[in-house]
C-alpha cells in the first residue's frame, strides 16, 4: 500500500472515495437525568463542501453514531471524490488516537471488500496532527491484511494506494517523516503476522531462521542461525530439553543491529520463543484446539519483524534480537516429567510439565542475551494459558522487574496504541516453583499460573532490568473485528519498537 500525504482541501481531491469520520456530541448521561440524548453526528472536518454533502445524513435520526457504523454516498454532490464513506467514531469527547487506528483499519476492510482499490482519509481535528497520520498509516495497513493465501477462491482485495488529507498549516516534513515511519511499523507487523499465519508444517524452525535471513539480508542487519550443535556448546540444556524430542532441527536465531556512533551502552535484547508448534510433549495437549499452537512462535516473529522495523529506521541503539525456534513434540528422545536439565546459567530445573516449554526456551535465550552483553531485556512469548484468564483478549500480560524500564514501556505502549497490563513478580510466588530436588521446576501448578511462569524467567535475568510480555491472549484475533481480519494479530510489535526508539539519543 503506497502512501501519500495531501494538503489539499478534501472537496478539491479526486479520489475513488473520500472518508470522513462521523463523531458523536451529545452529552450522553446529561447530569441529573436517566436518559440518553439522542446522537448529535457531526464530521470531524472542516471542510464546509463535506459536511454540506452529510447533513441531511447526519440529522435525520437514522443513524446511531456508535463506532464503525458506516454510510457510503455516491457522486457526492460538490466534491471530486466519486464517493464519501462516512464511517462512526463514536464519542467526540472520548475520541483518541487509539480509536482512529482502529477507524482507519475499519475503512481499508469496508473500502477494499467493495473492491475499490484506492481511497482518501481526512485527518480529523482534535488529534495533534503527527498522531492522527501515524494511527491512520499504522491502522490503514493492519487492515489491509487478510491471511487468506491458501484459499482457492482467495479475493486477495488489497488497497493500493492511501491519501492522507491533512489540511490545515501542519509541518509538511514532520508530517512526512511521521507517515514514512508509520509505514515502516505497519509494514513489519505485517511481516510479522504473515509468519505467524503461516502452519507448523510450513513454518519449521528451519524456515523461521530462512526467513529473518533472508529479511536482514534486505534491511542489513547482521543475522547467525545455529543448530543442535552449537545450542549443545552453549550448554543451553533447557532450550535443548525441549528440542531434542523432536525431528526438526531447532534454530537459534540471533539478529545484530549496530549503527554506527552507537553509545556502548545500552544495549537491548529482544528475546522472543520460537515454538513452531507445541504439542505439550509427553504431556500432551488435548486434540481439541492443538492446531491453534501453531501461533507458539509469534513473540519470536515479533522480535523477527521488530529487528526489521528497527534496521530501516535506525535509532542509534544497539539491539540484539535473538529467537529460540524449536517444535515441542513428544516422541522416544522427548524429555519426561521429572526430568531434570541444568539451563546455560548452571540452574537444575525439574521438568513436571513438559507442556511449560517456553519458559525453558527462554530461560537460556534470555541469560544468553546478557551473555552477549544486554543491559536492558524485553522478551515476547505466547507463554500462558494463565494470561488469557487473567486479562481474556484484550490486554497483553506485563511483567517487570524494574519500576524505570516498566515506565517506559507504558509510556511506548501508550504512544503505539495497544493495551498492555501489569501484573506483579512478589517473591511470594516463589515458593511457586520451588523443587525439592532441583533448584526451581518448571511449572508452579494452575494459580496464578502466568505469574509462575514469569517468576521462572525472573531466575534467569537476575538483576538486569527485564520486561517480558505474555502474549498469549493476543497474538492472534479470535475473530475478525471491523478493523483487522480473524488471525494473527502483530501485537506488541508497535510498542517494543517504540521502546527501542526511545533510547536513542
Ligand atoms: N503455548 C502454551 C500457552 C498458550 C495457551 C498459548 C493458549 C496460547 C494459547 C504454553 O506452552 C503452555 O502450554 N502453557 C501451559 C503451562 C502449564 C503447563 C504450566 C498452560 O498455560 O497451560
Ligand atoms: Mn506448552
Ligand atoms: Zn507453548
Amino acid at each position: 500500500m503506497k502512501t501519500t500525504l495531501s494538503f489539499s482541501t478534501p472537496a478539491e481531491l479526486e479520489t475513488e472515495s473520500l472518508v470522513a469520520i462521523a463523531l458523536d456530541h451529545a452529552e450522553k448521561d446529561p447530569a441529573g437525568s436517566t436518559k440518553k440524548e439522542k446522537p448529535q453526528l457531526k464530521l470531524a472536518t472542516g471542510d464546509a463542501a463535506v459536511q454540506s454533502v452529510a447533513a441531511d445524513l447526519l440529522a435525520s435520526g437514522e443513524l446511531t453514531g456508535k463506532p464503525f457504523e458506516s454510510n457510503l454516498l455516491h457522486k457526492p454532490a460538490g466534491l471530486r471524490a466519486k464517493r464519501l464513506l462516512l464511517i462512526g467514531g463514536g464519542s467526540a469527547k472520548k475520541f483518541t488516537g487509539y480509536d482512529l487506528r482502529r477507524l482507519a483499519g475499519a475503512a481499508v476492510r469496508i473500502v477494499k471488500s467493495r473492491g475499490i482499490r484506492s481511497f482518501a482519509f481526512i485527518v480529523p481535528p482534535g488529534i495533534p496532527v503527527e498522531e492522527a497520520v501515524r494511527a491512520i498509516v499504522e491502522g490503514a495497513l493492519v487492515g489491509n491484511f487478510d491471511p487468506d493465501y491458501y484459499r482457492s477462491d482467495r479475493k486477495d482485495q488489497k488497497i493500493d494506494a492511501l491519501t492522507i488529507v491533512a489540511s490545515g498549516n501542519a509541518d509538511h516534513a514532520a508530517l512526512e517523516k511521521a507517515a514514512q515511519e508509520a509505514q515502516v511499523i505497519g509494514e513489519s507487523q505485517n511481516f510479522t503476522r504473515d509468519l505467524v499465519n503461516e502452519p507448523s508444517n510450513r513454518m519449521t524452525p528451519t524456515i523461521l531462521a530462512d526467513r529473518a535471513k533472508k529479511m536482514s539480508q534486505e534491511v542489513g542487519l547482521k543475522c547467525e542461525v545455529y543448530g543442535a550443535d552449537k545450542i549443545k556448546e552453549l550448554k543451553m540444556g533447557a532450550f535443548w530439553s525441549v528440542a531434542q524430542g523432536s525431528d526438526e532441527p531447532p534454530a537459534l536465531i540471533v539478529m545484530t543491529y549496530e549503527p554506527a556512533g552507537a553509545p556502548a551502552k545500552p544495549v537491548l535484547g529482544l528475546v522472543g520463543k520460537g515454538i513452531t508448534f507445541d504439542t505439550g510433549g509427553i504431556s500432551i495437549k488435548p486434540a481439541d484446539g492443538m492446531e491453534k499452537m501453531k501461533y507458539d512462535m509469534a513473540g519470536g516473529a515479533t522480535m523477527i519483524g521488530a529487528m526489521r522495523a528497527i534496521a530501516l529506521l535506525k535509532p542509534k541503539v544497539k539491539v540484539i534480537g535473538i529467537v529460540c525456534a524449536t517444535e515441542n513434540m513428544p516422541s522416544g528422545k522427548a524429555q519426561k516429567p521429572g526430568d531434570v536439565q541444568i539451563a546455560m546459567s548452571g540452574k537444575s530445573i525439574e521438568i513436571i510439565n513438559t507442556d511449560a516449554e517456553g519458559r525453558l526456551v527462554l530461560a537460556d535465550g534470555l541469560f544468553y542475551a546478557r551473555q552477549l552483553g544486554c543491559t536492558h531485556l524485553v522478551d515476547a512469548a505466547t507463554l500462558t494459558g494463565a494470561v488469557v484468564v487473567a486479562l481474556g483478549y484484550t490486554n497483553v500480560g506485563v511483567f517487570a522487574n524494574d519500576d524505570a524500564i516498566y515506565e517506559r514501556l507504558h509510556k511506548a505502549n501508550d504512544e503505539a496504541g495497544e493495551k498492555m497490563w501489569r501484573l506483579p513478580l512478589d517473591d511470594e510466588y516463589k515458593d511457586n516453583i520451588k523443587s525439592s530436588i532441583a533448584d526451581i521446576v518448571n511449572s508452579g501448578g494452575r494459580w496464578g499460573g502466568a505469574i509462575n511462569a514469569a517468576m521462572f524467567l525472573k531466575e534467569f535475568v537476575e538483576d538486569t532490568p527485564w520486561i517480558h510480555l505474555d502474549i498469549a491472549g493476543t497474538a492472534w484475533m479470535e475473530d475478525q473485528k471491523p478493523w483487522i481480519a480473524k488471525g494473527p494479530s502483530g501485537v506488541a510489535l508497535r510498542s517494543l519498537v517504540e521502546f527501542v526508539k526511545s533510547f536513542k539519543t
